[in-house]
């Protein structure tokens, strides 16, 4: 392990240990894990977009798979098949666009990955890849936020948010 990243890791257990039981990570709200893992990518995508030499961008983008892809197929299980399954016709909306806008992440990513590193190709699909999720956190925290808020209970959201986290286990990151 780099320095940088054994110091990452050691900040990291730092903090973990003086996170108070309360606040154990099952816990969570699952609208707050949302949004700090939402911070976290879009902190990886900017990096991503100004980064310029070969190496970095695929250090980068490998980052961004292994953040993204679980985070989103979780997210569909138990957040948006949730919403999905609500009488009200917009939520239920809300939830078909988020499908549709991750398959096209997806496909973004698949392009990226096709892509040499060095390439203006692969320089132009990470700003639309970065363009695309910013647009799709920004709706995805509005609509189906209070869709969420609306719906379920503190209690249900915790859960949620301890069944995104066994979710996320189990997704299996493309290549
Ligand atoms: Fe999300
Ligand atoms: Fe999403």
């Amino acid at each position: 392990m780099s320095l940088t990243g054994s110091l990452r890791t050691t900040k990291r257990r730092m903090e973990n240990a003086l996170t108070p039981a309360t606040y154990a990570e099952g816990d969570m709200d699952i609208l707050t894990k949302l949004k700090k893992e939402h911070r976290e990518v879009q902190l990886l995508l900017t990096e991503l977009v100004n980064s310029e030499t070969a190496s970095e961008r695929k250090s980068l983008l490998r980052q961004i798979k292994q953040a993204l892809v679980p985070h989103s197929r979780a997210e569909e299980k138990v957040v948006y098949d949730a919403v999905r399954a609500l009488r009200d016709r917009d939520a239920r909306q809300d939830g078909e666009e988020g499908y549709l806008e991750h398959g096209l992440a997806d496909r973004m990513l698949a392009t990226l990955g096709k892509s040499s590193a060095a390439s203006v190709e692969f320089a132009a699909a990470a700003k639309v890849l970065r363009e695309l999720l910013n647009h799709h956190i920004r709706e995805e925290e509005s609509n189906i936020w209070s869709d969420v808020k609306d719906n379920f209970s503190d209690e249900e959201r915790e859960q949620m948010n301890r069944d995104f986290e066994s979710a996320k286990k189990k997704v299996k990151i493309p290549a």
